[in-house]
């Protein structure tokens, strides 16, 4: 039976949240085991849908995998590569990660379409151009990928976009492959450099990661290793801004404050009152009106596009007119006529723009999750309202948020689940 989650609103938030591993790490991180000959383990894995969604995949692929609370061990000494086209490929964009570590690993792969949240247009032609580069020929049929290749050679990739999905699906499938491959105006996000941090440790050689042009040379064989997550930037953010909605004292850990640089920035030009005391972050009481604030998503370290979602619903708190110019997914705006049903006053241009008219007050209703970031847009205003919100399809929320509800009812948030009929 589906479930909603409901809020009751006004309720300050005290004390200490602890952030988990980086979905957008791991979601890369687990693909990536398959290319080692032995057993991985991966500390800090986070309680979300997104990773139950991989281990089915890394179980149809005949992979031993153990999960005892935030580890996983995986095996893939038994590995058997099987067309991928289950439901569980669909659940998730990321599990096109396997299509660059099944390639790398065999230079064969099946698989269907990746899912993932509607954000507009994803496409993934530079994950293709890639492989394409390496030797691969691609047939694209009913909406199955067949990728094949007789060896894979380095080549020199230059990314049209500095996109994270492409430069760690093609560091997956050039680090076994013969000689050097180079990726120009690769991503610099934090979760490549985790992936490449990994596949190091399991003998792969690659340099640069973090800059815009990373170095691989292909090596034969990589072994098991033991490997700790980073901690998620975009989780920490979000409880970052709750905190700073609601807060009256709350201790954000298990973070690096530097991967979370433009938005404490944001936070700070708004009037938020935060002090950086080693891996965590502290949030204080707002004593002050917070002021407006114009963004603009970019790639790392700019803001980040998944932030941009729960920072509207602070705007909308703000005095004046703030706004958010979207640079990388230009049509993430569902998030707006949700908040506009609760009251706020949101107008999107429908060019990639909204803009936010704030000191609204916001009134409990029934709104969509219509994707993640939309889900933790839509709990912050929750948190904010006056009565009860009710929170639809909220699968998204649990697909990349580690036990929201349990971390917020902890800091003195009122938060539950009910399940209601089809
Ligand atoms: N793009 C292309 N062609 C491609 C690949 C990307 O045109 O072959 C475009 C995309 O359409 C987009 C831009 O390039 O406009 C950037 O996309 P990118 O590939 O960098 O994004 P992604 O790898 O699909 C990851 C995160 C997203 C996050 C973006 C941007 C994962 C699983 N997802 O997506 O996370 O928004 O990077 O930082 O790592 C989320 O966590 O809510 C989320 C959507």
């Amino acid at each position: 039976m589906p479930e909603v989650i409901k809020i009751e609103g006004g309720h300050r938030l005290n004390g200490m949240v602890r952030i988990s591993g980086s979905k957008n790490a791991t979601v890369a991180l687990i693909p990536a085991t398959i290319l080692a000959d032995g057993p991985v383990t991966i500390f800090g894995v986070p309680e979300i849908n997104d990773v139950d969604a991989l281990i089915e995949l890394l179980f149809e692929l005949n992979a031993d995998v153990k999960k005892v609370k935030d580890h996983v061990v995986i095996d893939p000494s038994n590995l058997k590569n099987i067309m991928l086209e289950s439901e569980a490929v669909g659940k998730l964009r990321a599990s096109y990660y396997f299509m660059g570590a099944l390639l790398g690993k065999y230079k064969h792969v099946r698989m269907k379409i990746p899912g993932g949240c509607n954000l507009g247009p994803r496409p993934i032609d530079l994950h293709i151009k890639g492989f394409e580069a390496l030797g691969a020929t691609i047939e694209y049929e009913e909406g199955l990928y067949d990728i094949k290749a007789d060896r894979l050679i380095g080549n020199k990739i230059y990314l049209d976009i500095a996109s994270v999905g492409a430069t760690i699906n093609i560091m997956l499938a050039a680090v076994k492959a013969e000689g050097r491959t180079i990726i120009e105006n690769a991503a610099k996000e934090p979760e490549t450099i985790d992936v490449a941090n990994l596949l190091t440790k399991m003998g792969a050689k690659i340099r640069g990661v973090g800059t815009d042009t990373i170095t691989i040379d292909g090596v034969k064989k990589l072994n098991g290793t033991f490997h700790e997550i980073i901690p998620d930037r975009i989780e920490a953010g979000t409880y970052l801004i709750f905190a700073a909605a609601m807060g009256n004292r709350v201790v954000i850990d298990n973070v690096i404050p530097q991967h979370l640089d433009a938005l404490i920035s944001k936070l700070e030009e708004m009037g938020v009152d935060l002090e950086l005391v080693n891996d965590s972050i502290v949030v204080y009481g707002r004593k002050q009106n917070l002021k407006s604030i114009n963004i603009k998503t970019q790639t790392y370290p700019g803001f980040p596009t998944d932030l941009q979602q729960p920072l509207t619903t602070l705007m909308t708190q703000a005095i004046g007119q703030s706004s958010v110019k979207e640079t990388i997914y230009k049509e993430r705006f569902k998030h707006c006529a949700e908040l506009n049903k609760m009251g706020a006053d949101i107008l999107e241009t429908g060019y990639a723009q909204s803009y936010i008219n704030g000191n609204t007050k916001l009134k409990g209703t029934k709104v969509q999750a219509t994707d993640l970031r939309c889900g933790a847009a839509l709990v912050l205003a929750g948190l904010i309202a006056d009565g009860v919100t009710e929170i639809s399809d909220i699968y998204h929320i649990d697909r990349g948020y580690d036990e929201i509800d349990l971390k917020l009812n902890e800091l003195g948030a009122k938060i539950w689940r009910e399940s209601i009929d089809d």
